[in-house]
């Protein structure tokens, strides 16, 4: 059965704060040193499509993605389209000891600036997200957090992708993305929502993340324990 809830908790409070390292204002919203943002900007210059937005992802959204995830029972945990790494050191905060915690990134540019951060508890992979399976070597991860741009992507693209996502997860297993604001009654926007109603037994959404550029929000999305 599937239920849809529109609010996460309204108001979770922040658990843990970035290292001062990988805060930087940039037009007042902290999105990684500038080096990051440059790295970014040029990233989404040569690919448009498929980085999806000029700058990385705030303090603010990478916070309301982790509070969105429970990371207790999690010990496979998987990032697709980690960029910069705007989500990764906030989930590397939160990681329960001993989880595995795989970051996989297309772009050649910004795989080259997340292994230049030595993010140590992070298995950083070069290659698509379609090849998921093949990253897990035939295991489940329990909690798959999504840095894509689903807004951009076809009808299609979406499908093979969401394919891939639920069948690398576990039983009971989490699914968090986040989509931005302006783009919520695009078709691809409308096909994805669809899309996580048919996949998930449950999908809830959050109240929109104001500070990050563009604005953005969070679903929230369980399999059942008993799927296949
Ligand atoms: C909207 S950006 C978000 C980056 C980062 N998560 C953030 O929030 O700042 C989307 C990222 O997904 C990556 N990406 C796009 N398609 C991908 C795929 N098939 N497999 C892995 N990464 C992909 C892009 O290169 C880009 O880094």
């Amino acid at each position: 059965m599937h239920q849809t809830s529109d609010l996460l908790n309204q108001s979770t409070p922040a658990r843990a704060c970035l290292p001062p390292s990988s805060r930087w204002p940039l037009a007042g919203f902290p999105v990684g040193k500038p080096s990051a943002a440059l790295s970014f900007f040029r990233s989404f210059i040569q690919d448009p499509v498929s980085v999806g937005a000029f700058c990385p992802s705030s303090a603010a959204l990478s916070r309301r993605i982790v509070d969105s995830c429970d990371f207790s029972s999690s010990s496979t945990v998987v990032e697709l389209g980690p960029g910069t790494g705007a989500f990764t050191t906030s989930i590397l905060e939160r990681l329960s000891t001993g989880s595995r915690f795989i970051a996989v990134e297309i772009d050649p540019r910004s795989i080259s600036l997340l292994r230049r951060r030595r993010l140590t508890g992070c298995e950083i992979i070069h290659g698509s997200a379609e090849d998921l399976p093949r990253f897990l070597n035939g295991n489940h991860a329990d909690c798959i957090i999504s840095g894509l741009a689903w807004g951009n992507m076809s009808p299609q693209t979406q499908n093979r992708l969401m394919d891939v996502i639920q069948c690398s997860l576990a039983p009971g297993g989490q699914f968090v993305a986040f989509a931005y604001l302006h783009a919520r009654w695009l078709p691809s926007s409308r096909h994805f929502r669809r899309r996580l109603a048919r996949s998930f037994n449950c999908v809830e959404s959050s109240p929109v993340v104001w500070r990050n550029l563009p604005p953005a929000y969070v679903y929230r999305c369980r399999l059942s324990h008993t799927a296949a």
